[in-house]
């Protein structure tokens, strides 16, 4: 099996509207960006996945795009993009983009062609419009919900209605059309003629639709069709060298999931049963088994994900009482203890950057960020938060801009206000103030993913036998052994010649509870 970059490569995920700010505005930006690239060579990691950075009215942060081949003005310019990525390229470092294939903004170019075209054209089979039910076409066509809320279709003035699965500013592209399969074959060429190493599918399930159906998610969800289209994304991968593919595809069944890695479509894919699993044992030995079993035989690479920019921060998470995530219940306001979420976030990093694959980091979890779950409902930006009544506080809690140094907001993020407001007490988790701690979460992020360069990464584990229900320990082909202790009592560590790493203080030979280690075994 050829040794290739992404198979255990550590990939950070760059939400750029809060990474750092360059020209002061409050947002994030390709300058900032740029300016912090040491930070993040320093830290270690071998690739940046970033979130769209096309021009977009920011409806759902990007994710609602305008125009695939240009960049967002407040962002910067096509031009420091691609300075972007020799300068990445240029510390060793890949570059992932985010194209978003399910849907375009309601500005981008074919959705206004298609508004005027009017019904029946050309412009508008391009999406999914309809005229409506009842004696006046007053009823959506279908009964479909908006995954984000409310009705999945919007009304114009001349009467049809069109579909988006999101918000209504995101109409989706109808897939069954040549056109729409062509020009996505355009973009995807535009960016791998620029130096981009691979490409972040968003919503990568969800394209093709039984426009028939009732309703549900099997309406969108997973319809065979779609395999067809990934077949065609890698014939245009294949056109250049070493260049990926790397789904989110967020399905409960394995085997379907395991369907998008086959050796013609995707290279990866987000592992999302891992990222979701409670902080249990049995519950994480068998993700992880059932994530190698899924992607053995593919010879794919697993991916191991802790967080990303749309679920709730690891710290958070794991100081709940109950640590699992769902999309349908957030879980915010359930009380969080910060120093069990802390503790077992570490140790969650530790287990994650140990296992054979793909690591995904994404920003801020290596400062140990934590939700924020007070931000004043008038800031709130998530469609989700006004899309569900009000009711889901949805994403924003972990997209507040980072905190990079000093005592005070914006702590080195930009010059002035942030576009969400930081928290005070952040004044102790800057990089900055990280940076000098040895104890710091930021510390065990960078020693641990230096470690994991020349230790871990692709390969296979061995589970080691003889640990108790409440430990998962593991070797890998380097001779490095990864012990989680998932228990309330601390347990005696396996024979090992040192310590490698550990994600809190050892009691003598006894891994407390909630902790990881790493032992260098012979
Ligand atoms: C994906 C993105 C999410 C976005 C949605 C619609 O799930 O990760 O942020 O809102 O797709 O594009």
């Amino acid at each position: 099996m050829s040794e290739t970059w992404w198979r255990g490569a550590a990939i950070y995920q760059v939400y750029l509207r809060s990474f750092a700010d360059g020209n002061g505005d409050g947002v994030g930006d390709l300058a900032g960006l740029r300016a912090r690239l040491p930070y993040l060579s320093d830290l270690g990691v071998g690739a940046i996945w970033l979130n769209p950075w096309y021009p977009s009215p920011m409806a759902d942060g990007g994710y609602d795009v305008a125009d695939y081949r240009d960049i967002e003005p407040s962002f910067g310019t096509l031009a420091e993009a691609e300075e972007f990525i020799a300068e990445a390229h240029a510390l060793g470092i890949k570059t992932i983009t985010d194209i978003v294939p399910n849907h375009g903004s309601d500005r981008q170019k074919w959705f206004l062609q298609a508004l005027e075209a009017g019904p029946g054209s050309a412009e508008r089979e391009r999406f999914h419009f309809r005229a409506g039910r009842g004696e006046n076409g007053e009823l959506p066509p279908n009964d479909w919900k908006s995954i984000f809320g409310g009705p999945a279709w919007t009304r114009i003035a001349d009467g049809e209605w069109y579909l988006h699965l999101f918000a209504p500013e995101q109409p989706d592209f109808n897939w069954d059309n040549p056109e729409v399969v062509e020009e996505f074959h355009d973009v995807l060429r535009f960016w791998f003629d620029r130096g981009v190493d691979g490409i972040r599918i968003d919503s990568a399930a969800l394209l093709v639709k039984d426009m028939d159906s009732l309703g549900g998610e099997e309406a969108y969800t997973d319809l065979d069709g779609v395999h067809e289209i990934y077949r065609g994304w890698r014939r245009v991968a294949e056109e250049y060298d070493d260049r990926i593919l790397i789904g989110e595809v967020w399905l409960p069944d394995q085997e379907r999931f395991a369907q998008y890695l086959r050796p013609d479509e995707m290279h990866t894919a987000f592992n999302f049963d891992f990222l979701a699993c409670t902080w249990e044992a049995v519950a994480l030995r068998c993700s992880i088994d059932l994530t190698l079993a899924t992607h053995i035989p593919l010879g794919a690479p697993p991916t191991w994900v802790l967080s990303n920019h749309d679920v709730t921060r690891p710290v958070t998470k794991y100081g709940r009482a109950d640590t699992s995530f769902s999309h349908a219940d957030r879980k915010h306001g359930m009380p969080s203890d910060p120093v069990l979420g802390e503790r077992r976030a570490r140790a969650a990093a530790l287990l994650a950057m140990a296992l054979p694959g793909g690591l995904y980091v994404y920003q801020g979890e290596e400062l140990g960020l934590p939700e924020v779950e007070d931000i004043a409902d008038e800031l709130r930006q998530d469609p989700i938060w006004i899309r569900s009544g009000r009711t889901d506080h949805g994403r924003d809690g972990c997209r507040v801009p980072l905190p990079w140094s000093g005592d005070e907001p914006p702590f080195g993020f930009g010059a002035g206000p942030t576009w969400l407001p930081q928290p005070l007490e952040w004044k102790a988790l800057t990089a900055e103030a990280q940076a000098a701690n040895p104890t710091s979460m930021f510390t065990l992020y960078r020693t641990g993913l230096h470690l994991r360069r020349e230790l871990l990464g692709d390969g296979t584990l061995t589970w080691l036998s003889g640990a108790q229900d409440e430990v998962l320990a593991f070797r890998r082909e380097s001779g490095l052994v990864c012990v989680v202790n998932l228990g309330q009592e601390p347990v005696s560590l396996p024979e090992h010649e040192s310590v490698l790493l550990a994600s809190g203080p050892l009691e003598g030979n006894l891994l407390p509870s909630d902790t990881a280690v790493w032992l260098r075994t012979a």
